[in-house]
Order: structure tokens, then C-alpha cells, then sequence
């Protein structure tokens, strides 16, 4: 395990108030609330924004760039986009000095070592099989399933995005419609008409966002199952970039993000 480290005074920070500091050279955020000192990674784990810049509200950072909050005593990632706890390290504070002991990756944050890493799902998107997109009930000759519906008539673009609900976001598990990652939907004729060439605009939580490839590729899995598509374009934009308020009240209450 790595040494305390004197890092600043305790007049260096107001309280509440909050530095960045370098410790065994990584870039630490240190917080003062309420008489006590917090040190965490200055990182989120969303895609990498420096936490010391964001706004401090009681134990709470929020992150500058998509508004991720994380615990300042645990390093808990609070709300969306950020899934993943940032490190929370150890604190020491002797005659006015200031000193922080980095911790491991999976030590457990500093009061809180029953906390988890969050693991990655090793799988992604949820998309039914050919076998599950049947029917389990039986519908009399009149009667249309959803899915049935949703491949027997004129293409659009409601057709198309209501197909991209079967698209869910690996490590978050709410769809990619619902997440507000689907910027346009737009139609072309094929030359075997009456089909058409889809060409759809989305975006992705994070440009670094690992399980962009798998979402691409059930994009356009969940796309071609409708009879009267001729092939799917996904666009990858990062402009305007992806901030929570895309997501719809669905995904949020599946987040529980109120
Ligand atoms: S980088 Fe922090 S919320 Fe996206």
C-alpha cells in the first residue's frame, strides 16, 4: 500500500470548498465539507471529465461535461451517465496538515468497503432470437401480434424507432430509444421497391463508449427484421454530444433518475 502524502494545509480550502492535487503522480480531487477532508479520483468514470471543476453540493460532485454526480466520502456514482464508483482514497490530517493515501482499484472505497466495482456485462444488447420473435400465443387469422404489426405495414419512422426499443444499452439495460442516443431516422427508395434503405443518426453516451460496435450491429439487427427494409446505414454523431436530458420519462424511471 502506498504512503500518506502531505498534499496541502488545511487553510488551503474552504469549507465547503475543493483542490486538485497530485499525489504519487495522479491527479486527486480533495474536498472540505462540514469540518471533514475527502479525497477521490479526479476522474469520472463516464468518459474521463475532471470532477474538481464541477459543482460541490453538500457530498455531492457533479461531473462538468454530462452531469454525473458522485459521493465525495465513497466515491459512489450517484446518477447517470456514470455507472462506475470513481476511488475514494484515505484522508489524514495532523497539525493542519493535509496528507492522502492513494488506495487500490478494488480495495473499496475509504467507508464504505462494501461497495463494488461495477463488473461490465460481458453481454450486450438483448435482441430476441428468430425462435423468439414468434408468437407465443396463437392469433387468430385477423389478429396481428406486435411484432406482426410492426413487419406487415408501410415503414416509418415510428416503425423504425418502436423496432429499436428491442436495442438495449449493455450496462445500463434500457433501450437505446428511451436512452435518446437515436438522433434521425430518415428513407430512400431501394431499387426493389417497395423497400427502402434506412439510414439512421445516432449518438453514444460517451465517444469512448466500449459497446458502440454491438449496439451498431443491433441497430441494424433490429432494423432489418422489417420486411420492407433493404439495408440499414447507422451514422455514428457526436453533435449536438448526448447529455441525460435526451432520455425519455421512462428511461429515467428506469434509472431511477427523477
Ligand atoms: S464525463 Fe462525466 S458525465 Fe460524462
Amino acid at each position: 500500500m502506498s504512503q500518506f502524502v502531505h498534499v496541502a494545509s488545511t487553510t488551503d480550502i474552504p469549507d465547503p470548498g475543493k483542490l486538485l492535487v497530485e499525489v504519487d503522480g495522479e491527479m486527486i480531487a480533495l474536498f472540505h465539507v462540514d469540518k471533514s477532508f475527502y479525497a477521490i479520483d479526479d476522474v469520472c468514470t463516464h468518459d474521463g471529465g475532471p470532477l474538481v471543476d464541477g459543482e460541490l453540493k453538500d457530498y455531492t460532485i457533479a461531473c462538468p461535461r454530462h452531469g454525473a454526480k458522485f459521493d465525495i466520502r465513497t466515491g459512489a456514482a450517484l446518477s447517470m451517465p456514470a455507472i462506475r464508483p470513481t476511488l475514494a482514497h484515505d484522508v489524514k490530517v495532523e497539525d493542519g496538515a493535509i496528507s492522502v493515501r492513494l488506495r487500490e482499484a478494488g480495495s473499496g472505497p475509504s467507508g464504505n468497503p462494501s461497495s463494488p466495482t461495477p463488473q461490465r456485462a460481458t453481454t450486450a444488447s438483448v435482441l430476441p432470437t428468430q425462435a423468439a420473435d414468434k408468437p407465443e400465443t396463437i392469433a387468430s387469422p385477423d389478429e396481428k401480434t406486435p411484432t406482426e404489426s410492426l413487419t406487415s405495414t408501410t415503414l416509418s419512422e415510428d416503425i423504425v424507432r418502436e423496432l429499436l426499443k428491442q436495442v438495449k444499452d449493455p450496462e445500463l439495460f434500457v433501450n437505446i430509444i428511451d436512452l435518446g442516443l437515436i438522433y434521425n431516422v430518415s428513407f430512400s427508395p431501394a431499387s426493389e421497391n417497395p423497400k427502402q434503405h434506412v439510414s439512421i443518426d445516432m449518438t453514444m453516451t460517451s465517444p469512448a463508449c466500449p459497446a458502440g460496435p454491438q449496439l451498431i450491429a443491433d441497430t441494424k439487427r433490429a432494423v432489418n427484421t422489417h420486411e420492407a427494409v433493404e439495408d440499414v446505414e447507422v451514422r455514428i454523431v457526436m453533435e449536438p454530444p448526448w447529455t441525460p436530458d435526451r432520455m425519455t420519462d421512462d428511461g429515467r424511471d428506469q434509472l431511477g433518475i427523477f
